[in-house]
């Protein structure tokens, strides 16, 4: 099959869709792989590296008008009237964004998204959520201590003791295990808090302490488990018994790090105005989910902006949106396992396409065959 890698178009996406490992292991596996000429250049990857893998080098037409095109981010209006018609598109499509299938659709081409993938243990060798939100909660971390005027670690030196940094994580799920990781690592002193009360073994392993929410009644509970391992909207009565529990943590905070996230709806406030003015000046939020909030440009903390770093009321507030893009060459390199892994999926050990929609997996990604939106 020709398989087409274009350079990503979107504004900082750095990450580019294959690199040489995979391009070595899909043309030993009888492909053709055109590779848009300086498409890795970001991620550290030289055309010289992808040619002596076996790729050919292309321009963007010869790689958007593959039969299989491998993108990072969705394809652009320009870059979708590239595609052909029928051809595979396999990317982070972004199942949520309906005027993106419809383009997807209007073009003609099946296209998957990887992170619909279900989170199951056979998906997990392809889940891009949690190989990029791994990289993003480490990144946070990285961030927020160049941003902190102060050390993580508790020091003993000849001219006094320094105090390790508090640092509190808000939503404990891939990236906020990843922060609690690197964060005791740097030798900060670690409390988090989630909805889904499974986390608390997995914070107290790491070296934090689960913020406790008890819940009150059976409705909080039944909101908690949530639906396939991902967290519901919790109800009012939680959220306010939390919000109060967290806003004692974060007035003595140096560093929030907050990651939670519910699919497919605004993203919930879990640091207001009030906590951003009851911290300490010089302490540092990182907003991992800046621009997912309910307006479009703040997220977990409503002061924060998508893609700005501020300054509130003396708190620098981290609003990068894409963190995985700023570890361009891991993130390229664990991506595109996930895709590979996924090909394994659609097409057959002699090279075809097989589509089978009996696969829980091929089926829960396809978002558009035919002209049609067929996300589920
Ligand atoms: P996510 O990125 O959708 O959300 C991040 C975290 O925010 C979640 O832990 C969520 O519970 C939390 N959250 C939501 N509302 C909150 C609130 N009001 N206060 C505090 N926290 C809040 O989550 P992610 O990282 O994608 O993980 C989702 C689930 O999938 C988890 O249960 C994870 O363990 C599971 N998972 C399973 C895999 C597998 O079995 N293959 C692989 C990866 C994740």
């Amino acid at each position: 099959m020709l398989i087409g890698v274009p350079a990503e178009t979107a504004a900082g996406e750095t990450r580019v869709a294959v690199t040489p490992e995979t391009v070595k292991k899909l043309v030993a596996s009888g492909h053709t792989v055109r590779v848009q000429a300086g498409a890795g250049i970001a991620a550290s990857v030289t055309d010289a590296g992808y040619q002596a893998a076996g790729a050919e080098i292309t321009d963007a037409a010869g790689a958007l008008s593959a039969d299989m095109v491998l993108k990072v981010r969705t394809p652009s209006d320009a870059e979708a009237a590239q595609l052909k018609a029928g051809a595979v598109v396999i990317g982070m499509l972004n199942p949520f964004d309906a005027a993106g299938l419809q383009r997807l659709a209007a073009a003609g081409v099946t296209g998957f998204a990887l992170e619909a993938a279900p989170r199951t243990t056979r998906a997990q060798s392809m889940d891009v959520l949690s190989s990029q939100a791994n990289i993003a909660g480490y990144k946070a971390v990285m961030i927020a201590a160049d941003r902190y005027q102060r050390f993580f670690p508790m020091l003993m030196t000849a001219a006094g003791t320094v105090k390790a940094a508090r640092v509190v994580i808000l939503g404990v799920g891939v990236a906020g295990l990843q922060a609690i990781a690197t964060a005791k690592r740097l030798g900060a002193v670690i409390e988090a808090s989630d909805v889904r009360p499974s986390v608390k073994e997995q914070i107290e392993s790491l070296g934090g302490k689960f913020i406790d929410v008890p819940y009150e009644t059976q409705e909080e509970k039944d909101a908690a488990e949530g639906v396939g391992g991902y967290a519901r909207p919790m109800p009012a009565s939680w959220l306010t018994r939390q919000q109060a529990e967290v806003a004692k943590r974060v007035a003595l905070a140096d560093v929030v790090i907050s990651t939670a996230l519910i699919p497919g709806r605004a993203a919930p406030t879990l640091v207001t105005e009030d906590m951003v003015k009851s911290m300490k000046p010089g302490s540092v939020i990182v907003d991992i989910a800046a621009g997912k909030g309910a307006d479009g440009i703040g997220g977990n903390c409503p002061l924060s902006e998508a893609d700005k770093t501020v300054v509130k009321h003396g708190v620098t507030i981290v609003g990068e949106t894409n963190l995985a893009a700023l570890v361009a060459a891991d993130a390229s390199a664990l991506y595109a396992r996930n895709v590979l892994d996924f090909l394994k999926l659609v097409v057959t050990k002699e090279g075809a396409l097989k589509i089978d929609l009996e696969d829980d997996i091929v089926a829960a990604c396809r978002v558009t065959q035919d002209g049609q939106v067929t996300r589920k």
